[in-house]
C-alpha cells in the first residue's frame, strides 16, 4: 500500500473505523488529517469495543504510528481522555506511537461554548452540529486569530495569544449572546497544565509523513465525517467545516498530491444522516425506523438518532468523483437482510421534471429534488457468518452488483458486521 486514501462517501459514519483498523495492520502509519472530536469511530475487537474521536484507528494495532496531523482541530481535553482511556484498557500510547502536530489548531473551552449558543441563535436554521466546537475553531483559524498546539506550548505566546482572543469572543459571549464570559486566568492554568501533557507527542508531523513517503513506507489516510459533508463540495451549510475527501490530504498533513497512490470509498449498503440539511432518500417512515433499529443507527459521538433511508448513487457516484476514488468498500450489508424489497436512487427528478445522474452541485436548494429509485427484491437469510461472495444470496449479489454498476468503480470489500473478522474481500485494496 504506498500510500492510500479511505474517506467516508456519504454523510459519516459509513464505518470507517472498523476498516481502518483492520488496513492498519498493514500500514506504517495511519494519519488524521482534518475533522476534530465531532468524529466517532468504532472498532470491536473480540468482546471489546472502542469509540475514537480524535485518535487515528490504527492505535489498536501494535507497531503502527498514528499521527494527527495539522489540519485537524485538536481539543487537548478530549485527546487527553482518549489517551488516558486507552491506557485504562492496557493500549500503550506514547510520543512513540501518537504524534501530533504543532501546527494543529487547539480547540478551546469558548469555541464549544461558541458552538453550542451559535446553534441557539440559529434557531430553526441550525446545522445540528456535534457542539465540539469544530466551526468555531476552523473560522479562528481562516480568521487567523486561533492558537495552534506550539503556541500552547509556549507559556508567553500562550498568554498573549488567547488574552486577544477571549477579549473578542467573550464580548460574543456577553454582548451577543448574553451568556457567561470565560475568566482567561482560570483558561490559562487549565491548558498550560494540559500542554505540558500534550509535549511529549508534539513534533512536524508533515515532514514525519513526507519522509515516510520518499522511504516507501505504507501510509494511510483516514477521513473522518462524510465527503457529502465536506466544506466545500458537500451540502452547505449543512456540512462540517474541513475537507472530509481525499482532497483534504494535501492541506491537511502537508503531503504533497503526487505522493497519494490510491483512494477508497466507504459506504454502507443504505445511508444514514445525523444533523439537519437535505438527505434526498430518506425515508421519514417506518421504513427508515426499520433501518435505524436493525442497524443500531445512533451517533457514536452525540448518540443522537441517525435519519435512515436508501442508497443514493448520485451522492455516491459524485462523492468518488472528487476524491478520485479506485474503490469502494460497502459496509452494513447485514443489515439489509430481511427487507420483503430494497429500492437504490439511480437518478434526481429536478422540481421542473428533468432528471440527473449528476449531483445537482448548481442547485440552490436540494429540498424539492425527488429520487427515482430502482427496487431490488430483498433476502432473508442471516448474512453475518458468509465470507467468501459467492456464498451471499443470489439477490445480496445482484444488489453489490447493481452498486457497482452505478457507481461504476469496483466494490473491493463488503462488511457484513462489525467485528473485525465480518468481511467478504472481492478484490485487491492495492494493486
Ligand atoms: P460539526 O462537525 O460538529 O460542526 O457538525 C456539522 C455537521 O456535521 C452536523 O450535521 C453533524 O451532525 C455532522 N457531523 C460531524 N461529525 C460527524 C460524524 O463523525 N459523523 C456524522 N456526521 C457528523
Amino acid at each position: 500500500m504506498p500510500s492510500l486514501s479511505v474517506f467516508g462517501a456519504q454523510w459519516g459514519d459509513e464505518g470507517k473505523g472498523k476498516l481502518i483498523d483492520l488496513m492498519a495492520k498493514d500500514a506504517d502509519l495511519v494519519v488524521r488529517y482534518q475533522g476534530g472530536a465531532n468524529a466517532g469511530h468504532t472498532v470491536v475487537v473480540g468482546s471489546e469495543k472502542y469509540v475514537l474521536h480524535l485518535i487515528p484507528s490504527g492505535i489498536l494495532n501494535r507497531g503502527t504510528v498514528n499521527v494527527i496531523a495539522n489540519g485537524v482541530a485538536v481539543d487537548p481535553l478530549k485527546f487527553l481522555e482518549e489517551v488516558d482511556g486507552l491506557h485504562k484498557r492496557g493500549i500503550a500510547v506514547d510520543g512513540g506511537n501518537l504524534k501530533l502536530s504543532a501546527h494543529a489548531h487547539v480547540i478551546f473551552e469558548h469555541h464549544r461554548v461558541i458552538d453550542q449558543l451559535s446553534e441557539r441563535w440559529r434557531g430553526e436554521g441550525r446545522i445540528g452540529t456535534t457542539g465540539r466546537g469544530i466551526g468555531p475553531c476552523y473560522a479562528d483559524k481562516a480568521a487567523r486569530t486561533g492558537l495552534r498546539i506550539g503556541d500552547l506550548l509556549d507559556p508567553a505566546v500562550c498568554r498573549q495569544r488567547l488574552r486577544a482572543a477571549l477579549a473578542e469572543k467573550n464580548a460574543l459571549i456577553e454582548r451577543v449572546h448574553a451568556s457567561t464570559p470565560l475568566d482567561l486566568e482560570s483558561q490559562l492554568d487549565r491548558y498550560s497544565m494540559l500542554a505540558e501533557r500534550l509535549r511529549p507527542f508534539v513534533c512536524d508531523t508533515g515532514a514525519l509523513v513526507r519522509r515516510a513517503a520518499r522511504d516507501n513506507k505504507r501510509i494511510l489516510f483516514e477521513g473522518a465525517q462524510g465527503a457529502m459533508l465536506d466544506i466545500d463540495g458537500g451540502t452547505e451549510p449543512f456540512v462540517t467545516s474541513s475537507n472530509t475527501g481525499a482532497n483534504g490530504i494535501f492541506s491537511g498533513a502537508m503531503f504533497p498530491a503526487k505522493y497519494l497512490n490510491r483512494v477508497i470509498g466507504i459506504a454502507k449498503a443504505y445511508c444514514t444522516r445525523v444533523g439537519e440539511g437535505p438527505f434526498p432518500s430518506e425515508q421519514d417512515n417506518p421504513t427508515g425506523e426499520r433501518i435505524r433499529k436493525q442497524g443500531n443507527e445512533y451517533g457514536s459521538t452525540t448518540g443522537r438518532p441517525r435519519r435512515c433511508g436508501w442508497f443514493d448513487a448520485v451522492a455516491v457516484r459524485y462523492a468518488m468523483e472528487v476524491s478520485g476514488g479506485d474503490g469502494l468498500i460497502v459496509t452494513n450489508l447485514d443489515v439489509l437482510s430481511g427487507f420483503d424489497s430494497i429500492q437504490l436512487a439511480l437518478r434526481y427528478r429536478l422540481p421542473g421534471g428533468e432528471e440527473r445522474r449528476e449531483w445537482p452541485a448548481d442547485l440552490p436548494n436540494l429540498d424539492s429534488i425527488e429520487p427515482v429509485y430502482e427496487s431490488f427484491p430483498g433476502w432473508s437469510e442471516d448474512i453475518t457468518a458468509v465470507r467468501r461472495y459467492a456464498d451471499l444470496p443470489q439477490r445480496a449479489r445482484d444488489y453489490v452488483e447493481a452498486l457497482e454498476r452505478e457507481i461504476g468503480i469496483p466494490v473491493l470489500m463488503l462488511s457484513v458486521g462489525p467485528e473485525r473478522d465480518q468481511v467478504i474481500p472481492r478484490g485487491a485494496l492495492m494493486p
